[in-house]
């Protein structure tokens, strides 16, 4: 791989500065093009990407488009009722198929171009004088198929040639945060409904998203509503990353709320240790699941520029919750506030990453140290030396 000559970059990634003190990445690993563009290609397009949620998609010849990295992927929905992703590319001469994010084709995918025509499996089965053309292989010539796997009820591709093992590294961030492979189960996620969904558009760098969500050193000072509710919350206390741990209700905090009033009835198979608590996961590189005895809160990243990240939060509940038109705006409400406390932390650090006084980066403090865990993951997916700060 090669590298473009990186600005003045003195520290390497998880450098240790003082017994307190941890060095993050340089500011230009937030603002440089190039650098982004190694992140599309080693990780998004590298890694399995959460791109949909599967009840999106709910009936045949239901379709989304999603930007992975820098291809365009277009999920559909089959005849058989499988989805199936593939490049959003026509074989022929290579027009983009569908321009819309989400629709639904009758019967098949039609290119506006010049009218081949693929079935939701990705099979060319038509194209203009395709008869007087025996020699064209209508398997070869369909629709690139991507990787595709469903859990937690979304549907997760995968651009590389021999894709990641899925339990070693999806579903592996939930065992390695909740110490155990079945506890992220209990919350049946795949069969809860979508209560709300809120989509943000975020000028900010994905890192610094990720950052923010992995330390909970700025919880006293930004998120009043979460510390009232999780109290352990207001000493700093990274409680994402204990295993097993999950914070711990108030004693007069009734549910996971805005004003800490009861929500809706424990989901059926959450046990009585995980029942009045708060559990974070982050699945690298682009998802993190909170899950709380009554509904789970799922943001997935879509990073589109160095300086740009749309996220999509849902907030799932129980499906007969959704159905009954239950009010479920007290729990949205929490987790939205802090949400738009932590996006305005990470719009107002953004314009600082291009400044001179971050060109050698800031500081982790220990309660933030685990961060740099994170760095070390990035520079060796980068391609290890390669991609390292140089000192
Ligand atoms: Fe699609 Fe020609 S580019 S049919
Ligand atoms: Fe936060």
């Amino acid at each position: 791989m090669t590298t473009t000559p990186v600005p003045e970059t003195p520290l390497s990634a998880a450098h240790q500065i003082s017994p307190s003190l941890i060095a993050t990445l340089p500011g230009h690993y937030y603002t440089d093009p190039e650098i982004f563009r190694q992140e599309q290609e080693h990780l998004f397009e590298s890694t399995w990407f959460c791109a949909v949620r599967s009840a999106d998609l709910a009936k045949p010849g239901a379709f989304r488009t999603v930007q992975v990295g820098r291809e365009n992927v277009l999920i559909t929905r089959t005849r058989k009722g499988e989805l199936r992703a593939f490049l959003n590319v026509c074989r022929h001469r290579g027009a983009r198929l569908c321009m819309e994010d989400s629709g639904e084709v009758r019967r098949n995918i039609q290119c506006p171009y010049h009218a081949w025509t693929y079935d939701l499996d990705g099979k060319l089965i038509a194209a203009p004088n395709l008869i007087k053309m025996p020699d064209v292989d209508r398997v070869e010539y369909g629709l690139i198929n991507v990787a595709l796997r469903e859990w937690l009820g979304y549907a997760w591709v995968c651009l590389a040639g021999e894709p990641p093992s899925f339990e070693d590294t999806v579903m592996y961030a939930a065992v390695e945060r909740l110490g155990d492979a079945a506890a992220i189960e209990h919350y049946g996620t795949e069969n809860l409904a979508l209560g709300k969904r809120i989509t943000y558009d975020v000028k900010a760098n994905w890192k610094l998203i990720v950052e923010n969500f992995m330390e909970c050193y700025h919880c006293a000072t930004i998120h009043p509503e979460l510390t009232d509710v999780l109290p352990e919350f207001a000493d700093g206390y990274a409680a994402q990353y204990y295993v097993g741990h999950g914070a711990e209700f108030g004693e007069d905090v009734r549910g996971f709320t805005v004003d800490g009033s009861e929500g809706f009835a424990r989901l059926p198979a959450v046990t009585s240790d995980q029942d009045r608590r708060y559990y974070a996961i982050t699945i690298k590189p682009t998802v993190f699941v909170n899950l709380v005895p009554d509904h789970v809160i799922l943001h997935r990243m879509f990073p589109l520029a160095a300086d740009r990240t749309v996220v999509e939060c849902d907030w799932l509940y129980a499906p007969e919750v959704v159905e009954s038109g239950a009010d479920v705006s007290k729990s949205v409400e929490l987790f939205h506030r802090v949400n738009a406390q932590d996006i305005e932390a990470c719009e107002r650090t953004q314009p600082a990453m291009s400044s001179r006084a971050y060109r050698r980066g800031g500081v982790l403090v220990p309660n933030e140290h685990h961060i740099g865990i994170f760095h070390e993951w990035l520079i060796e997916k980068l391609g290890g030396d390669h991609g390292r700060p140089v000192h």
